[in-house]
């Protein structure tokens, strides 16, 4: 090459350098200017944004998607689905839906009202367009069987889908995106996803990272294990106590464990979730945090051992190791300290309501002021079956358990049988403490008690006001 040509080579060079460091950021600009430009006018009206979410993270990805649009410009309306009318849906042209799954098919707490109240019947809302998520788990048998039952009504009511309903198994972040990607599309953004709409870290772009639902499954190993109600008329209740093999776990009360079961006598491995009834050490590093669980032995109709509470109470040598993950569970968090405590539940259900005292007790103890607990729980004897007596009783007191109500159900002088039969009978100090805005937490068995602590309470306090308690995150239930 001549001297002249590589002078010419060189300054194009630098130009297209010079260029393209220039252009970079301009690009840059421009993105960022389309990516929060007003999408419509700002006289559009709020778009619905509805969520149904059991314990939690529909939530979030609903708070995520309704953080996306109004960034973006658009005015946004983020709601429970139980505190979504009908009249709202007659006027709004477009919709989204965020729909989890929970029980066994069923519709989760906050949606449940919406469920009974509009759902039975089709409404005429031809103007709608709505975009629906709906999440679940694969492994259980009614796979997103709530958001499917929402779609079909809103078919049935003449609303038409945007796009076709996206089911998501866990934290899909490739389908997140896809979601948003789509939401910002009906929401009227005219370049909803500038940035390459399937990249992982497009969720995140702007964001600060939610707390992951799941932890990394981690080894545990088994420290204690002890029958709590020999003699009992019901099944073995056993108290569990499993330490972290590695240091910097964390929980708080109403989060859950999920224990690995190996594969055994042809039986793939499987996990099974178990309300966490302690607290880790504050300090995390602590090599002494453990997890205490309350297991009741399960067996299924032909007699032979459920497979978790089998292995767990019986197969698992002490000394042991389990692998465990934590589940954030934080529609079973608790409210600040100060807010007075209603703690409902039967059986095992303690676990999860102990959790709760336990927080309070550490609040007490940071110098916190803390607001008075009621428990009130069910069992089969009082003679076998009051778990955790010692601890119980030492919390009364200290003044921490304000009042403790117990019901037993296979006790021959029992005046209430069963936990729900204690509310009646207590409604004038259920108003009393719902009026000084106590939360209601609730947990335990999902079939027989959840639906009749349910009417017991919407009888005393009226339904209404248990569905606008639900809505005001003071009614909480963490159900199995
Ligand atoms: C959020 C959450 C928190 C929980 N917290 C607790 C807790 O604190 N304490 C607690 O004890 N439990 C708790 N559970 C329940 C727990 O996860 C397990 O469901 C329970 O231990 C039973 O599991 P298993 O494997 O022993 O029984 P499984 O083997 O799963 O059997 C359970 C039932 O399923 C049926 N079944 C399943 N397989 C068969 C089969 N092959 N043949 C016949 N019948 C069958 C039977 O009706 C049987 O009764 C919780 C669950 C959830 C979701
Ligand atoms: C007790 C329990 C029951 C569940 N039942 C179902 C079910 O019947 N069908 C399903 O698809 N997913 C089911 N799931 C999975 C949840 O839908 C999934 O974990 C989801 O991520 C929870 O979202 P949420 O935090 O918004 O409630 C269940 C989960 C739990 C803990």
């Amino acid at each position: 090459m001549s001297a002249d040509a590589t002078r010419w080579a060189w300054a194009l060079l630098c130009v297209g350098l010079w260029l393209s460091l220039w252009l970079l950021p301009w690009r840059q600009r421009q993105r960022q200017r389309q990516r929060i430009r007003p999408t419509r006018g700002s006289d559009a009206p709020p778009l619905l944004v509805a969520f149904a979410s059991q314990s939690g993270e529909g939530a979030q990805w609903a708070e995520r998607t309704a953080r996306l649009l109004a960034a973006q410009g658009r005015a946004v309306r983020l709601l429970p689905l139980d505190r979504v009318q009908a009249a709202e849906l007659d006027r709004a042209g477009e919709v989204l839906l965020i729909a989890s799954t929970t029980g066994a098919g069923d519709a989760p707490d906050n949606a449940a009202g919406f469920e009974t109240r509009l759902m039975r019947t089709p409404h005429a809302w031809p103007q709608l367009r709505y975009g629906l998520l709906a999440r679940g788990d694969r492994s259980y048998a009614h796979f997103c069987a709530f958001g499917q039952r929402l779609d079909a009504w809103l078919r049935a009511s003449g609303a038409t889908p945007a796009f076709e309903r996206m089911e998501v198994d866990g934290d899909d972040r490739l389908m997140l995106n896809r979601w948003l990607r789509e939401a910002a599309r009906l929401a009227g953004a005219e370049d909803p996803a500038p940035s390459a709409p399937d990249a992982p870290e497009a969720v995140d772009a702007g964001e600060e990272a939610a707390p992951a639902a799941l932890s990394a499954p981690q080894p545990w190993r088994l420290l204690q294990r002890q029958v709590l109600n020999a003699g009992s008329p019901g099944a073995p209740v056993h108290h569990l106590v499993l330490q972290p093999l590695e240091t910097g776990v964390q929980w708080q009360a109403g989060d859950v464990a999920r224990l690995h079961l190996p594969a055994q006598n042809g039986e793939p491995a499987a996990w099974r979730e178990y309300s966490l009834a302690s607290l880790p050490r504050e300090d995390p590093e602590s090599p002494d945090s453990r997890a205490e669980f309350l297991l009741r032995e399960v067996r299924r109709p032909d007699g032979s051992r459920g497979r978790g509470s089998g292995w767990l109470c019986h197969a698992l040598p002490l000394g042991g190791t389990v692998q465990l993950q934590l589940r954030r569970n934080p529609g079973f968090h608790a409210p600040e300290p100060e807010v007075p405590l209603v703690l409902i539940g039967n059986g095992t259900g303690l676990a999860g309501l102990v959790a709760h005292i336990q927080q309070r007790e550490h609040a007490s103890k940071a110098g916190r002021r803390v607001g008075p607990i009621w428990l009130l729980h069910g069992e089969r004897s009082r003679a076998f079956d009051t778990h955790w007596r010692a601890k119980l009783q030492t919390w009364r007191a200290q003044g921490l358990l304000h009042r403790l109500d117990q019901a037993f159900s296979r006790d021959a002088d029992a005046h209430a049988r069963y936990v729900q039969d204690l509310i009646a009978p207590a409604a004038q100090r259920l108003h009393h403490w719902v009026a000084d805005g106590a939360a209601l937490y609730v947990c335990g068995q999902r079939q027989g008690m959840a639906q009749g602590v349910d009417d017991a309470l919407a009888q005393v306090l009226g339904r209404e006001a248990l569905d606008a308690l639900q809505a005001a995150g003071r009614y909480r239930r963490d159900l199995y």
